[in-house]
């Protein structure tokens, strides 16, 4: 069967800051949370940092060259708040900001729509050293460097997001403590859920006042829950895990309130006039997507549930996570229902596989081929049943710096060898460059 996309569908790629910029000492950067986090023994796998990562803050000519051949027509990037506010707040750096002006120039000649998203985890350090997301302040600084990466860039960019993924901000950064900057505790968790959404809502007004008519969003991170048993406690455990991991902010910034298993805990945080500023209209509904998780009730972890690997026998990535197009067709639909009718944009689904450079050079990957082909026509399901998706961004452009596992997993549609810096288009590059030249989805 060989299906079309509407011809007007937006195919992108995203990338963020930490994961492929690297030169974290140049140009008057500042120290950021991962920095201090992959730097500190046995944080992340093999002692990896992002001190070089892609080294794209020097190549990233050749990384828009290789975006305009795969005919791609929208980038989603992240600005680092600490090469723009080395501190987090006070003086800017002009160095800082002239690299992302650069980029947007160079983004716009190849006819390349540039998506900006202000945070990609990369907090500033000295902020942290404050509290970091602990602290209702911090709000109000993200507020601020907001409003200077729009002064800046709003005449140029349309499209922006306040933060990728806050749930894993809040929730593996002061909770499971196993991304920077390796807090953990259950207040730590519910503090930094409301000051992410106070965040949100203090940046799109920001963004707002810059220029009206830009195109504003959140990236939220979706990954259906279901119990691992029929226990009641399991099911207990597994509606909690989905109210922090897919609805702690989805929820207070469309719908107006914290989700019931939470609501009770973040309510000593929230000041009166809160949830006005937190529930800004936005322009569109942008989620993450990679797989569903099975929830058991775990006694003795900070909110006594953990999450299970799925059942011997299920197909996975090398992330361990499960591949299933139909869970990923049912959150499209149940988003929809959830949350109204705003144009639907995918900013992130991709797979990681243990890809190698075979003896002609060439990186055959048909794993990825596949999972992006099932997971294209889960979207192509989507549509037909009525949901507004206008958008799929695959993640990644690039193998880069995956965080806890350092360089030990591979997202990319382009090889890099991390010795020599060398870029290799996968066989994924050329079947997502025919897609997006227009070519119809064969299933
Ligand atoms: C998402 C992150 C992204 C990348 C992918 C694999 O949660 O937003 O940076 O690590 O997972």
């Amino acid at each position: 069967m060989a299906e079309s996309f509407p011809p007007d569908f937006l195919w992108g790629a995203s990338t963020a800051a930490y994961q492929i910029e690297g030169a974290v000492k140049e140009d008057g950067r500042g120290l950021s949370i991962w920095d201090q986090f992959s730097h500190t023994p046995g944080k992340v796998l093999n002692g990896d940092t992002g001190d070089t990562a892609c080294d794209h803050y020097h190549r990233w000519q050749e990384d828009v060259v290789l975006m305009r051949e795969l005919g791609i027509s929208a980038y989603r990037f992240s600005t680092a708040w600490p090469r723009i506010q080395p501190m987090g707040r006070g003086a800017v750096n002009e160095k800082g900001l002239a690299f992302y002006d650069r980029l947007v120039d160079a983004l716009l000649e190849a006819n390349i729509e540039p998506w900006l998203c202000l945070y990609h985890w990369d907090l500033p350090q000295r902020l942290e050293d404050r509290g970091g997301w602990r602290n209702r302040d911090v709000a109000y600084w993200y507020r601020d460097y907001t409003a200077i990466v729009a002064r800046r860039l709003a005449d140029r960019v349309a499209h922006w997001a306040t933060f990728n993924e806050p749930n894993m901000v809040a929730y593996r950064g002061y909770g499971d403590g196993d991304h920077a900057p390796g807090v953990k505790s259950r207040e730590a968790v519910m503090q930094a859920i409301h000051t992410l959404n106070l965040a949100h809502g203090l940046g799109v007004m920001a963004l707002r006042e810059q220029r009206a008519d830009l195109k504003l969003g959140n990236i939220y991170n979706f990954g259906p829950r279901e119990p691992a048993t029929d226990r009641e406690e399991d099911m207990i455990a597994c509606r909690v895990s989905d109210a922090i991991m897919n609805r702690s902010f989805s929820d207070p910034q469309i719908l107006g309130h914290y989700p019931e298993p939470i609501a009770a805990e973040i309510a000593p945080f929230v000041q009166s006039g809160d949830y006005a500023i937190i529930r800004q209209k936005l322009d569109y509904f942008a989620f993450n997507h990679y797989a569903r998780s099975r929830v058991r009730w775990a006694k003795g972890t900070l909110f006594q549930f953990e999450h299970v690997a799925p059942p011997r026998g299920t197909p996975v990535t090398d992330m361990g996570w499960e591949i299933n197009p139909d869970a990923f067709r049912q959150v499209m639909i149940d988003s929809k229902a959830r949350y109204g009718d705003l144009p639907m944009y995918i900013l992130e689904n991709g797979a990681a596989f243990a890809d190698a450079v075979d003896s002609e050079g060439r990186v055959h990957d048909p794993q990825r081929v596949a999972f992006l082909r099932a997971y294209l026509g889960a979207v192509h399901d989507a549509i037909a049943a009525g949901v507004p998706v206008r958008g799929y961004f695959v993640w990644s452009l690039l193998d880069n710096f995956e965080w806890a596992f350092g360089y030990s997993r591979r997202f990319g549609i382009v090889y890099v060898d991390f010795a020599t810096q060398k870029r290799i288009p996968k066989e994924s590059y050329f079947f997502y460059r025919d897609l997006a030249r227009g070519a119809p989805l064969a299933r």
